[in-house]
């Protein structure tokens, strides 16, 4: 609802541009990301280190770590900033704005010098700067664009990301929450809560390899961890194997250059990266699910185990003790 004016109204934002979102990873960037995406637009998003699988995976063209490189010093490069967090000010972003671009900044960081910066580009620069106070649009335009949200919610074109699921009557600490911690997960509550109206909900997980040469986005909900004790995942895994799930739809690869692929059967090929060997994924045709190896999720993972699987084939170099998790000696689904 603030992204959405700002892009499409302010901005002007279309194909063949390139958008730059500074703040990608928080709520109003994460949203911002992937309507310049759907409006066409090549999108540079800015976020800190920890953040760049997540923005990467809602979309983004190219991912600056902001913590290595300054947006602002490429030159003439973006037809429009966004920046959805105001850590930036027009006076440093002019030189990297295409001629005739627009610098747009959610909050008036430098108050009277934002005014004075949209006062003065509108009278003389060919580069404007625009501050703009969605909250303040009349109810019926506001309704027109969440009812635009929705539609694009479901058709997949964009999707909330999630930090957690509180219940309404905790909504004040939830909001407490979002304005005071700033290690949460990227993007607050405030947008569920906004979508809630549309029933979408969803948590965003990341992971990948020891290496880094895969890495992968998952935004469904994952199954509880299965332990797998059959002869193939004792050898693939070097011991017993874990395994978590998503609905393939929910797994996004951000990074593949080293996933290999071994075809363990002739309807199940098992995902691995090529430069490290990790072991990574399990795919039997024509399963609505693909498998996940739980150790490769980046903590915390909220996972949770299930069961143990296969015990009749587990290896006779170790005992499984009563942990009051199921026991099956085969599988069965
Ligand atoms: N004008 C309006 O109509 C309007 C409407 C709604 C909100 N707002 C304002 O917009 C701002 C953003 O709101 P939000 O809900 O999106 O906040 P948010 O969810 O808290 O996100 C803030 C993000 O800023 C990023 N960040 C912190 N320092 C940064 C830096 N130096 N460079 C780039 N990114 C940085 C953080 O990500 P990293 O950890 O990756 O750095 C974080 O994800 C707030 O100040 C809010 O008051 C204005």
């Amino acid at each position: 609802m603030t992204a959405l004016p700002f892009l499409r109204d302010h901005g002007r934002v279309r194909s063949g541009q390139t958008v730059l979102i500074n703040g990608a990873s928080g709520s109003v960037g994460s949203a911002a990301v992937q309507l310049a995406r759907h409006y066409g637009a090549h999108v540079i998003a800015v976020c800190s280190t920890g953040n760049v699988d997540r923005v990467r995976a809602l979309g983004a063209d190219e991912v600056i770590d902001y913590t290595r490189e300054d947006f602002t010093r490429r030159r003439g490069a973006y037809h429009v900033v966004f920046d959805a967090v105001g850590k930036s000010a027009f006076s440093r972003c002019k030189e990297a704005l295409t001629n005739g671009g627009i610098y747009l900044s959610t909050v008036p960081t430098l108050g009277m010098f934002v005014f004075a910066d949209m006062l003065w580009t509108r009278l003389f620069g060919n580069k404007r700067a625009v501050l703009a106070l969605t909250g303040l649009q009349p109810p019926g335009e506001k309704k027109k664009d969440l009812c635009f949200l929705k539609e694009l919610a479901e058709t997949g074109r964009i999707r909330a990301v999630i930090d957690g699921r509180y219940p309404w009557e905790d909504s004040a600490q939830t909001h407490h929450r979002v304005d005071s911690d700033t290690s949460r997960a990227p993007c607050s509550s405030r947008w569920e809560l906004e979508l809630r109206t549309c029933g979408y909900s969803g948590a965003m997980k990341t992971g990948g390899c020891a290496c880094g040469a895969v890495r992968y986005a998952l935004t469904l909900e994952l199954t509880p961890v299965t332990f797998c004790h059959c002869s193939k995942c004792r050898r693939w895994h070097g011991h017993v194997g874990a395994y978590t799930a998503v609905d393939r739809p929910g797994l996004q690869l951000t990074e593949q250059r080293g996933l290999r692929w071994y075809a363990a059967s002739p309807t199940v090929r098992r995902g691995f990266c090529g430069e490290c060997g990790s072991s990574l994924l399990w795919d039997e045709e024509g399963a609505p699910k693909m498998s996940i190896c739980a150790g490769t999720l980046d903590a915390p993972t909220g996972l949770r185990p299930k069961a143990h699987i296969y015990l009749g084939s587990k290896g006779d170099y170790y005992e499984v003790p009563e942990d009051g998790l199921l026991r099956r000696e085969e599988f069965t689904r």
